[in-house]
Parts: structure tokens; C-alpha cells; sequence
């Protein structure tokens, strides 16, 4: 069959940095595929090849074609149907795969431009759309892109991206958690204290403010990555790894998590601020959250992500209960946990307690280390291309179904809420509430923790 993608938003960081890279990688691997990028900035394909791709991507450049389109003119939308034209030939299984990387406020008006393009091919096409997380900006409009969707495709030929699900990590969630049968018997609320997630950036809005504005931190990554997270560590063991099978697990997750009350969100003080351009909308959140399931209930999970912090971690902790210490009658007595480093190198420590050298029975918290890049070399795919790898072979497995989505929406929706008070943080340093909120629950930030420094 051949398949060609024709990719709006195809002059955007996204496709510059994540897209292209994963195209060419594909097609060196031998996968056969045509892209037209859409972009209004560039007059011709000469000068967007040039500013756009690697020149050293040979296979990517001989595929990617180019056409100016501004969704403002509907009438630019008959250059695209005539390149596609141009290298569709009746007779030949084709497939359009329509993917969309524009700002969510343009969603809807691409939806429509695709189906005025979609009707007018005479012959038989298969088609699918992909489109870009954020859905929706809440609730009411994911629902409302999916109703305009499914008029024109039906779900199995619709991908919604969370590129997370493509990362390396979270495929490794599941395995960890359902091809061992020690984790399985240990992975639940008798055994499991709290769980912490945190996904700090050291870089600020920089040249996406237009696009970050009108997102903030709960839609650019709350919303769709972090959540995907909670539902990997504490969903039940899906009957298989398929799509169907891994989304029911989800939205039963899902479906357990209230609305979410206790969080606070800040705002790094923008240095930018004198010219114009200070950040508005809120850049770091901080929230507690219960999955409510009978294996997970009674565990909290404290998460904190944003921009403009100190140091760049990406990484979960997960802390079990701590028996030994009353048993053995020892204060000192550590407790064990897994830790999944997933920034700079992905790792995962099992931390367990042996005996110090030279002591009388004295242990001391050792790491046992998976090193992934060690174990199987530097050169996994990224998330990008395992996705769109995915999309090409209309596997689902690594896409959030329409119900994650939504019920993904009513969980963050009070963090939603206009006038919230939003905290001004000084750049490079976590926002006072961030530690305030795990502080009064009697820990602290395991990432902060001198044990998190010793490898
Ligand atoms: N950037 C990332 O690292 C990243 C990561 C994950 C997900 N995403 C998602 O990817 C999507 C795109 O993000 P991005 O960072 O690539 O945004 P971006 O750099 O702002 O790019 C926006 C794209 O939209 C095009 N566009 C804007 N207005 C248009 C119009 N009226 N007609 C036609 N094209 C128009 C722009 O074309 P011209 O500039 O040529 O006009 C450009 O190609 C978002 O949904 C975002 O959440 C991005």
C-alpha cells in the first residue's frame, strides 16, 4: 500500500525536531512513505527543504514535498488536493494519513479543510487523521473536536498522540509491573506507601509563548502525560498489551481519580516581563491525587512538573511501607523503593537494604541498577518514531483512547478554573508550595533528598 502523510503544521518546531528526524529514520529502516508538509512561511519546497530538514537526511529529502497553505485561504486547500493528485494512481492501494501539528485553536478549522479535501478524490482511499495532544482545550471541546472527527472518520482511523506513550519508560512500566512476577506481588497498596512523580524543565517558554499561552502547564502536560503515567503505574494487568485490552485497564484508572482539589500552581517571574513578554499562564503545578481502586486506594501520589527549575529531573519514586523498622525495632532502618530515572539516561534502581561492612549488623540502602542504554546500546528509537511506526502499521496500542481523554478532562478541570491564585516563582527555584504540600504530610521531595544524589 502506499501511504502518504500529509502534515499540517509542517514548518513548526514539532516537525523540525521530532517529525522529520523520525521520518527519515523510517524510511532509512526501509519503510516506504510520501510526506506534503503544510506550512505558510515558505514560498517553495527548495527554501523549506533548505531551513526545514538535514541536509544529510538523503532518503527523507527525496520524499518530502512541500505546499504553502494558510487554513485563512480555503482555496489553498486545491494545491493540496492536486499534489496528492499528482502522486496517487487509482488502480494502487493508497492510504492518506492526515496529521495534525497546529496550535489546538486550529484544530477545528483543520478538521473541516480536511474533509473539503477528503471529498474530493475520486478514487477509493483508506484514510486515518492524527492529531496532536492537547485534545480539546477541556471537556466540552474535546468532546466537540471528536463529534466534527467522526463525521468524517471513524475511531479506528483516528490516532490521538500522547508522545509518552511512545517513550521507552513507559513501555517499561508495564513490563516491569507485568512480566515479574516479584513486582506484581509487591505492586499494591499493602505494600506501596506514596508514590511521587516529578517532571521539572530547566528551560522556560522561550520562542513558544504564543503557543504556551493559551496552554499553561495542566494542558501541556498534566492533562494527557502525566496522567497517562498514573494509569500505567496503577492500572490492573490488561488481558494483552493491545490497544483495547491496555485502555480498558486505563479508563477503570481513570474513573477512580476525583476531580482534582489539592494542587497550587505558580508562575515563573518573567525576566522578559519589560519588553512585553511575560508569561501569564500558569508554567508549574504541584498536586496530591488518589486512585481510588481497590489495589491502589489509600496511596497518594504527589506530582510536581513545570518550567524554569533549577535542574532537569524526570523521575519516579515509588516508596514502600516500612515494616522492618518496628519489627527490627531500629529507627534507622531505610525503607526500600523503585526509582525510575528517565532523564539524562533512563534507569531503574531497586533500593534494598544490606549489611555495611565492618558492622555488627548494621545495613545500609543499596541501589540495584538498570542501566538501559548500557544494557541495550544508545540507539533506541525515539518516541516519535516508534509512534509514528505505530500509525504506519495501524497498531493503536500507544495511542489514549477517546474515554482517557475525557475523563482525563474532568480530573484536571478544577485546575482549569479562571482566577485561580498562581504563585510567582523565581526562575531556578521549585515554588514555596511545591515543598509546602508534601512537607505537611510528613516527607519531602525524594528528588531533593540527599539519597537521590548518591547513585
Ligand atoms: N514542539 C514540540 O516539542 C511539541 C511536542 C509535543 C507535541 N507538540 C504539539 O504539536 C503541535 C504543534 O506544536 P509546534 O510546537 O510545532 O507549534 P509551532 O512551532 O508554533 O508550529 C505551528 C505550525 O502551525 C502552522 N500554522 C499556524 N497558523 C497557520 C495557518 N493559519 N495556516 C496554516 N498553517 C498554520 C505554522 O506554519 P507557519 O509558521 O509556516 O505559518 C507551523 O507550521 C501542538 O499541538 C503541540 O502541542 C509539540
Amino acid at each position: 500500500m502506499k501511504q502518504i502523510i500529509v502534515q499540517f503544521g509542517g514548518t513548526g518546531d514539532l516537525a523540525q525536531k521530532k517529525l522529520y528526524p523520525a521520518y527519515q529514520s523510517l524510511l532509512s529502516k526501509g519503510y516506504e512513505f510520501h510526506i506534503i508538509a503544510l506550512g505558510r512561511r515558505y514560498s517553495d519546497k527548495a527554501s523549506f527543504q533548505k531551513e526545514m530538514v538535514n541536509p544529510e537526511a538523503r532518503e527523507l529529502l527525496e520524499k518530502l514535498d512541500y505546499v504553502q497553505y494558510d487554513m485563512a485561504e480555503p482555496e489553498s486547500t486545491v494545491r493540496i488536493v492536486e499534489r496528492i493528485e499528482e502522486l496517487i494512481d487509482c488502480d494502487a492501494s493508497i492510504e492518506l494519513i492526515y496529521y495534525i501539528a497546529l496550535q489546538p485553536n486550529l484544530y477545528e478549522d483543520a478538521i473541516h479543510q480536511i474533509q473539503t479535501i477528503d471529498s474530493q478524490f475520486t478514487c477509493t482511499l483508506s484514510k486515518k487523521i492524527v492529531v496532536e495532544k492537547p485534545f480539546g482545550f477541556d471537556a466540552e471541546s474535546a468532546a466537540r473536536y471528536n463529534k466534527i472527527l467522526s463525521l468524517a472518520f471513524k475511531d479506528e482511523e483516528i490516532y490521538r498522540i500522547d508522545h509518552y506513550l511512545g517513550k521507552e519508560f513507559m513501555q517499561n512500566l508495564l513490563i516491569m509491573r507485568f512480566h515479574n512476577d516479584i513486582i506484581r506481588s509487591i505492586w499494591n497498596n499493602r505494600t506501596i506507601e506514596s508514590i511521587q512523580i516529578v517532571f521539572d524543565e530547566t528551560h522556560g517558554v522561550d520562542q513558544r509563548l504564543g503557543f504556551y499561552e493559551k496552554i499553561g502547564v495542566v494542558r501541556d502536560t498534566i492533562q494527557n502525560h502525566i496522567l497517562q503515567i498514573v494509569t500505567y503505574l496503577t492500572m490492573s494487568e490488561p488481558a494483552s498489551f493491545t490497544s483495547e485490552d491496555i485502555a480498558i485497564e486505563k479508563v477503570k484508572v481513570l474513573r477512580s481519580i476525583k476531580p482534582i482539589n489539592e494542587f497550587r500552581l505558580g508562575r515563573y517571574e518573567s525576566i522578559g516581563s519589560t519588553r512585553g513578554h511575560a508569561v501569564e499562564t500558569p508554567t508549574y503545578a504541584a498536586l496530591k491525587l488518589y486512585v481510588n481502586t481497590f489495589y491502589y486506594a489509600g496511596i497518594p501520589i504527589y506530582i510536581r512538573t513545570g518550567k524554569m527549575q533549577a535542574r532537569a529531573v524526570s523521575q519516579i519514586y515509588v516508596k514502600f511501607k516500612n515494616m522492618t523498622r518496628s519489627v527490627v525495632n531500629d529507627d534507622s532502618i531505610h525503607e526500600n523503593s523503585v526509582i525510575i530515572n528517565i532523564h539524562p539516561e533512563l534507569t531503574i534502581d531497586i533500593s534494598m537494604n544490606l549489611k555495611e561492612p565492618n558492622t555488627s549488623w548494621k545495613s545500609r540502602p543499596v541501589k540495584f541498577r538498570f542501566n538501559h542504554a548500557d544494557t541495550f546500546g544508545v540507539n533506541t528509537p525515539e518516541a516519535y518514531e516508534q509512534i509514528i511506526e505505530k500509525i504506519l502499521k495501524s497498531d493503536k496500542s500507544l495511542f489514549p483512547s477517546i474515554r482517557e481523554i475525557y475523563e482525563s478532562w474532568r480530573i484536571v478541570e478544577p485546575m482549569l478554573q479562571e482566577g485561580q491564585e498562581i504563585e510567582i516563582y523565581p526562575a531556578r527555584s521549585l515554588p514555596r508550595f511545591a515543598s509546602r504540600m508534601i512537607e505537611k504530610d510528613g516527607i519531602i521531595w525524594y528528588t531533593d533528598s540527599a539519597a537521590a544524589k548518591e547513585t
